[in-house]
């Protein structure tokens, strides 16, 4: 199977390293990072690759653009894992609708697009007859989506509950544990690349509502956007909140939460009891989905990081593939 990857952030880093050391049967055709790229039908050398970007900060030609590699390029799957953008989806969007419309399958962990466009990405798909998936959106590592698609198929899910932002709940750990400031908390969950390029969309919540978006709709088809969701972040929580908290045996997280039957969709700080499961540490991601038949279900697993979110990627890969093996 033959693959283009368009974005070489940590992401793109990390399923990179994975397809170089491990043989999964999946050879690279096309690889861009913003300024630059490389195009291969017989299959480029991703190690070199790596290092190429490590020392010079670019992955191959300045004059090889993502778009050329979505319109020219020969592969099967595109994996797009650029950087999102909540307001247009762009340059994400047009890359995906591009390739699905040449008939080729898209996984990505953007979640813009998703959010933004759910119920188009998919028709457009269907149409075109691809697979369009996106397990690396939501919870890192944690195979949520493949759990809601195929896991729990035939239940019906009444609700889902979850600790979505590594971020958040990193800085939430670290203030109440180790006493640090808002501010210090975050600089540390900067440095370790957890966070969004621009971390308010982490702390004000909005990352949280985009990935309840993506359930939402991956659940319901309910064609719910970021606008329908309540949303309060962590950025004017204080540290004697947390505090008090503390003095009741009780802790703060971030939770996202969707109970259609009750018309909710909201982001907010909750008071939570120390032993509640989705009370997680550090980066952490904890999500609960209620259903009639399996009752309730919680998965908990790294929700951030380069070979953790790459994890969800080379699944949503090898699906494909095994698909094409069966001649789905
Ligand atoms: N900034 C996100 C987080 C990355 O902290 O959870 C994974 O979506």
């Amino acid at each position: 199977m033959k693959v283009a990857i368009l974005g070489l952030g940590s992401v793109g880093r990390g399923v990179i390293s994975v397809l170089a050391r491990k043989d999964l049967g999946i050879v690279v055709t096309g690889i861009a990072d913003s300024r630059s790229g490389v195009m291969d039908p017989a299959g480029i050398d991703l190690a070199a690759v790596l290092t190429r970007k490590a020392e010079t900060g670019r992955c191959g030609e300045p004059d090889i653009l993502g778009e050329d590699i979505v319109k020219n390029g020969d592969y099967d799957v595109l994996v797009e894992v650029t950087p999102t953008d909540i307001v247009t989806g762009e340059p994400a969007l047009t890359s995906i609708r591009t390739a699905l419309s040449r008939g080729k399958h898209v996984v990505t962990s953007n979640k813009g697009p998703l959010a933004l466009q759910y119920t188009e990405l998919m028709r457009l798909a269907e149409e075109n007859g691809v697979h369009m998936r996106y397990e690396a959106t939501v919870c890192g590592a944690i195979p949520i989506i493949q759990t809601l698609q195929h896991g729990l198929a035939g239940n019906k899910v009444h609700a889902v509950y979850g600790v979505l932002n590594g971020t958040c709940n990193y800085i939430l750990t670290r203030m109440a544990d180790e006493g640090l400031t808002y501010d210090q908390a975050l600089a540390e969950a900067r440095e370790m690349g957890y966070a969004e390029a621009d971390p308010t969309s982490d702390v004000k919540g909005i990352d949280t509502a985009l990935k309840l978006v993506i359930l939402a709709n991956t659940i319901w088809k309910n064609g719910v956007t970021l606008g329908d969701v309540d949303c309060t972040g962590i950025d004017l929580l204080t540290a004697e909140a947390l505090t008090l908290a503390e003095s009741q045996n009780c802790t703060i997280r971030l939770i996202g939460e969707v109970v259609p039957e009750r018309d909710l969709l909201r982001v907010s700080p909750c008071i939570l009891p120390k032993k509640h499961p989705l009370v997680v540490r550090d980066t952490l991601n904890a999500v609960t989905v209620v259903t009639d038949m399996a009752g309730a279900i919680t998965q908990v697993g790294k929700g951030a990081g380069s070979v953790e979110t790459a994890s969800a990627v080379i699944g949503d890969l090898l699906f494909i593939r095994d698909c094409h093996v069966r001649g789905d």
